[in-house]
């Protein structure tokens, strides 16, 4: 709900546990920030700004007027007028001036959510949210820019976006345009982000902040591995049950900074939008930028409810099409079972095998079209090589077809290879800064996406591969970061648009791709989980999270991962051991059970694995059927973290109804001479009973707790010998 209150001219934006108030001060009409927290039941809190004592006094204190711009809680604050903290605006005139203020025009409360042109951004019917769009104008420069604030009633979330208006009669450049703020007091807190780099994706990092900037980002041309578009501000106190957090993700895919600012007067600005570096946008008189959309969270009760209101937003406000609901067919890919050495014959033995056991699709990996026999050539080549696919891809596809198996395919779209023929027919395709040599990266070039005809004619080979056989799943992959910004399509005063029109061509090309085959299940990949974000998810429903797969590694960047985003996106294998990327051997039973907290499927070569691993392989095919709707659909909770107590992890679903949980417990570590260890479950029903039982633990006797016991004073596990061990805990009701 949000409501306005005219009188004291206050903006009051509900959602079912929280309150975000808005106030226009001072017939100047400076648009300020009140209130960010826990629901209020009145709009009277505008006193809150402070404009009754120094220097906070807005424009009547012209004495002291810098000073008041440089502490007042601006909504959207921009730069160059006296406000020293960082800004989320800039603005640069055809004269070549900077200073922008904005002031309040106008208000318009819609019943719904507009979409974003061009953008991913979360949607919603008129009843499930309500939009304040906030008309905020700068005389002087020509410039009219629209706040959107969009509530859901039924989850607490508000999401951010802004649209900046040419209108002047002259060009203006913009070079900065975050898309959220909120300034606000500092309570001492702590933020929380994730970290990681290739192969150790989305670790969780927390850490106090202190006077001055703090920010994580990407100017990679990607969300990257590196940082995540996400940042919490939380209270010291706060814990997975307990205490506040203010968190922020961005639904973009490309160059991002979210940052915390602790000013002179312990107030802090958290901000959170497209990475300045590098972005000049130009906007010719009455051209307008779209900044992509910002999703904020405020809770009182912990990560546990934080990450709780993010999965149910993605599932039901963000994730499209056939398979955002729907179990997703059990996959074995072949990279990590024939890297580039495989043909027709090695695919269908796979294949073969893999029916026999349960395996629902077979998926193609690199290596399939031009000449490409290792990762030095062919990018940009999307022709089938006939060599090694003997009677060409139909054949192929029919053949797998026949053996009961859907077949998907592996693309990376978004790049060239030096050595293909797309490079030697358009060698000023790749993107490159004129006269200077190019950066290669895995021995390839970024393709400059931000010109349409390049962009047709890639989606146009991928489109026509798919269109030759029966092809249900795409693996779009992207393995290397930008560099070398440089496009001939564009003019020298639009060359810092290349960044962010790369982003949006991959927008483009997905929503093409996900329109013509709307029955195709679409899997995002960069180089493992470099664009695990909310702009990907839009188009596709999982994401492969990360190219180690080994089940240890696994279990902190599935941590950090399902910290924000549902089980139902996370790409998660049972792969070989030793594991390729680490070396580590560890029983096929744990791999498996880590890879069910995710989409679930196989990458290894199930010809040549061990007997007694591809025995496993029905059991786990059949446990994947058993638990998937509540792995996918129930509520997720962490009981602990490996990352933090280097001994064990667990975490926990529990349907809706509160009838049926299963908790996944690994010992990764396990202590001589030591005691069983206790766990306290979380999301039961403490009136309800539920029998306990250790499903791959015939030793353990089932029995019957109350979820009031399993919640306050917890469940043993009893010791068992061993390292990289797991056990799942399947709960039932029972009738009392
Ligand atoms: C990336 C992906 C892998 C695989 C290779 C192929 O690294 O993450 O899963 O597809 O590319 O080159």
């Amino acid at each position: 709900m949000i409501i306005y209150n005219e009188r004291e001219r206050v903006f009051k934006l509900d959602t079912p546990n929280t309150t975000y108030m808005i106030g226009i001060v001072d017939e100047e009409n400076f648009v300020g920030h009140i209130y960010y927290g826990r629901r209020l039941r009145e709009a009277d809190a505008s006193c809150l700004m402070r404009t009754e004592e120094p220097p906070f006094v807005p424009s009547k204190n012209n004495r002291e007027r810098c000073s008041f711009y440089d502490c007042f809680p601006f909504e959207y604050p921009a730069n160059g007028l006296g406000d020293y903290r960082e800004g989320c605006l800039g603005v640069r005139t055809a004269a070549g001036h900077v200073g922008c203020l904005l002031s309040y025009r106008s208000h318009e409360i819609i019943k719904g959510k507009p979409a974003l042109e061009g953008l991913p951004a979360t949607f919603g019917t008129e009843e499930a949210c309500t939009t304040l769009k906030l008309v905020c104008e700068d005389n002087y420069a020509g410039m009219q820019v629209e706040l959107l604030y969009t509530v859901f009633h039924d989850t607490d979330v508000i999401t951010r976006s802004v649209k900046v208006i040419n209108t002047g009669s002259d060009a203006l450049f913009l070079t900065k345009v975050y898309s959220a703020c909120i300034d606000m007091d500092n309570r001492d807190f702590d933020m929380v982000s994730l970290h990681g780099s290739w192969a150790r994706e989305r670790h969780i990092q927390r850490k106090p902040i202190g006077y001055g900037i703090q920010n994580v980002s990407s100017f990679r041309g990607e969300s990257s591995h590196q940082d995540h578009p996400f940042l919490a501000l939380v209270d010291k106190n706060t814990t997975q049950e307990n205490g506040e957090i203010y968190a922020m993700n961005f639904v973009y895919s490309g160059n991002f900074r979210a940052q915390a600012e602790v000013s002179q007067f312990d107030s802090v600005r958290m901000t959170m939008g497209i990475h300045p570096e590098n972005f000049c946008w130009k906007l010719e008189s009455g051209e307008s930028f779209q900044a992509p959309e910002v999703v904020m969270v405020y809770t009182d009760k912990g990560f546990d409810a934080m990450t709780g209101i993010f999965h149910r937003l993605y599932r039901k406000h963000l994730i499209r099409g056939e398979y955002r609901n729907k179990k997703r067919p059990i996959l074995i890919n072949n990279w990590e079972a024939t890297y580039f050495a495989f043909d027709t014959e090695k695919l269908l033995s796979i294949a073969k095998e893999a029916s026999k056991l349960g395996i629902e699709m077979l998926v193609m990996d690199d290596g399939w079209f031009g000449k490409r026999n290792f990762d030095d050539c062919a990018l940009g080549d999307w022709t089938v090589n006939e060599d090694k696919l003997k009677g060409g891809l139909k054949y192929l596809v029919d053949e797998v077809n026949k053996l009961g198996l859907k077949f998907g395919i592996w693309f990376e779209p978004e790049m060239i290879s030096p050595d293909s023929d797309l490079y030697r027919a358009h060698p000023d395709w790749a993107l490159a800064i004129p006269g200077r040599p190019g950066t290669e990266s895995r021995q390839q070039f970024v393709l400059d996406l931000s010109r349409q005809e390049i962009v047709d004619a890639i989606y146009g080979q991928v489109a026509a591969v798919l269109r030759s056989a029966n092809i249900e799943y795409v693996k779009w992959d992207m393995n290397r970061q930008l560099s070398d910004i440089g496009s001939c399509g564009l003019p020298a005063d639009r060359q810092g648009e290349i960044y962010h029109r790369y982003v949006l061509a991959v927008y483009q090309m997905q929503d093409r791709l996900t329109k013509e085959f709307p029955h195709l299940l679409l899997e995002n990949c960069s180089g493992g989980g470099a664009r695990f974000d909310p702009g990907m998810l839009y188009y596709s429903p999982q994401i492969w999270c990360s190219d180690d797969t080994d089940a240890i590694e696994r279990l902190a960047i599935q941590e950090g991962t399902a910290l924000i985003y549902p089980l139902s996106t996370m790409g998660a294998h049972v792969s070989d051991c030793p594991n390729h990327a680490l070396g580590r051997v560890t029983p096929f039973e744990t791999r498996g059970i880590v890879a069910l907290a995710g989409t679930f499927g196989y990458e290894l070569d199930v010809t040549k694995i061990p007997q007694e691993d591809r025995e496993m392989i029905p059991d786990q095919v059949a446990m994947y059927h058993k638990y998937n709707d509540l792995v996918r659909e129930g509520d997720y909770y962490r009981i602990a973290s490996y990352a933090q107590n280097h001994r064990y992890d667990c975490w926990q679903v529990v349907d809706a109804e509160r009838d049926e949980a299963l908790v996944t417990f690994v010992q990764v570590l396990n202590r001589v001479n030591f005691k069983s260890m206790r766990i306290l479950l979380k999301g039961l029903d403490e009136n309800k009973h539920y029998n306990v039982v250790f499903v791959n633990d015939e030793g353990i006797e089932p029995k019957v707790y109350s979820g009031d016991t399993l919640m306050k004073a917890g469940l043993l596990i009893p010791y068992w010998k061993g390292d990289f061990k797991a056990r799942l805990i399947d709960l039932r009701a029972v009738q009392d």
